[in-house]
């Protein structure tokens, strides 16, 4: 049995991680920055080495699953300190641990690391980041996340750190609570049940992957040989669709009306209309994601149903 140490265990993801790893008959303890009095949870802010340090202490962890941090495009605009110190200080407080501990460090990063790679149009590879640079990435949540790719590669390179990196694309799923700060899908959803205007970027283009078929590719990624390099999983869908596609979509769904969907000419600065990209190296681990959109969709709108109630 192994035992798995998850920061963010609060979030979004890891309300589906944490049950899907204890199902898995790992042993799992869920931190997160609040207070909470859960059977294996215990409060830590990343930022702090001491909260960490007394787990790692205590507790013989084989893993860590580092998802804790300031998340998402419009955070890191308007919390850019906050953001830079908690996801690049608290990433190398674990790796320091790991190290010490002789523990794995499963990193999460973003698809936003690609930034302006996405612009050409093609499936991006894992290991086409080589071609960009901070200078590439459009926003600061995606600096955030390539600094901590930097700062683990460097300790995976010279200090012989065991970890994996995960670049998650477009998770979505029920849990995931309507607000500007979360994903459009989410917000779609609310605003079609709401008879409210479903604003639309014209020409974006997605592919959301339902967050249990994430969840499956993290365990698999996880799972994987330590080769000594560097590695990293782009994890996400291969179903495309334009975001209109995707506003019609819900629009059926939910029995709105197509006249609630409003297109606009989306922003030319902080994110890319198009994300290409490659899940080659994942499926090779066996990653075969199952859930449509149109599924997706539906137990989304029920979800959000329900908790309108
Ligand atoms: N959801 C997605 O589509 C997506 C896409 C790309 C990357 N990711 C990455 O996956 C990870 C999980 O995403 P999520 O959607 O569950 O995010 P989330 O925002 O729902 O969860 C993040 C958790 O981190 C916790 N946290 C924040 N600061 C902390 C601190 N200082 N110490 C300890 N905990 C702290 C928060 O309380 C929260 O529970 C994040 O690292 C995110 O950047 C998610």
């Amino acid at each position: 049995m192994t035992k798995i140490f998850v920061t963010g265990a609060l979030g979004f993801i890891g309300s589906y991680l944490i049950p899907y790893l204890n199902g898995q008959e790992h042993k799992v303890i869920s931190s997160d920055v609040h207070v909470r009095d859960y059977a294996d949870y215990v409060r830590a802010d990343v930022t702090s080495f001491e909260d960490l340090y007394k787990i790692f202490r205590r507790e013989n962890i084989d893993q860590v699953i580092h998802m804790a941090g300031e998340v998402g495009r419009m955070v890191g605009e308007e919390h850019p300190q906050k953001m830079m110190y908690v996801n690049n200080i608290g990433t190398l407080n674990l790796i320091k641990l790991c190290l010490e501990y002789n523990t794995k460090l499963v990193y999460f990063s973003t698809s936003e690391v690609y930034g302006r790679l996405f612009d050409k149009g093609e499936a991006v590879k894992e290991e086409d980041l080589e071609k960009g640079s901070v200078f590439t990435t459009t926003n600061i949540y995606a600096m955030s996340k390539l600094f901590g790719e930097a700062i683990v590669r460097h300790y995976v390179e010279n200090y012989g750190l065991n970890s994996v990196t995960i670049r998650p694309f477009m998770v979505y799923g029920p849990g995931e609570h309507p607000s500007k700060y979360r994903s459009a899908l989410i917000n779609f959803v609310n605003s079609a049940l709401n008879g409210e205007t479903i604003t639309v970027h014209k020409g974006a283009e997605r592919a959301w992957c339902y967050v249990s078929d994430f969840v499956n590719g993290v365990h698999l990624a996880m799972q994987q040989p330590f080769s000594g390099e560097y590695e990293a999983f782009n994890i996400g869908s291969d179903e495309y669709h334009t975001m209109e596609e995707v506003a019609r979509m819900v629009v059926q769904e939910c029995d709105a009306n197509d006249n609630q969907i409003k297109i606009i000419e989306p922003p030319n600065k902080f994110l890319s209309l198009t994300k290409k990209f490659s899940i080659e190296k994942i499926r090779h681990a066996g990653y075969a994601p199952k859930v449509s959109l149109e599924e997706g969709i539906h137990r989304v709108a029920e979800w959000q149903r329900k908790s309108d109630d």
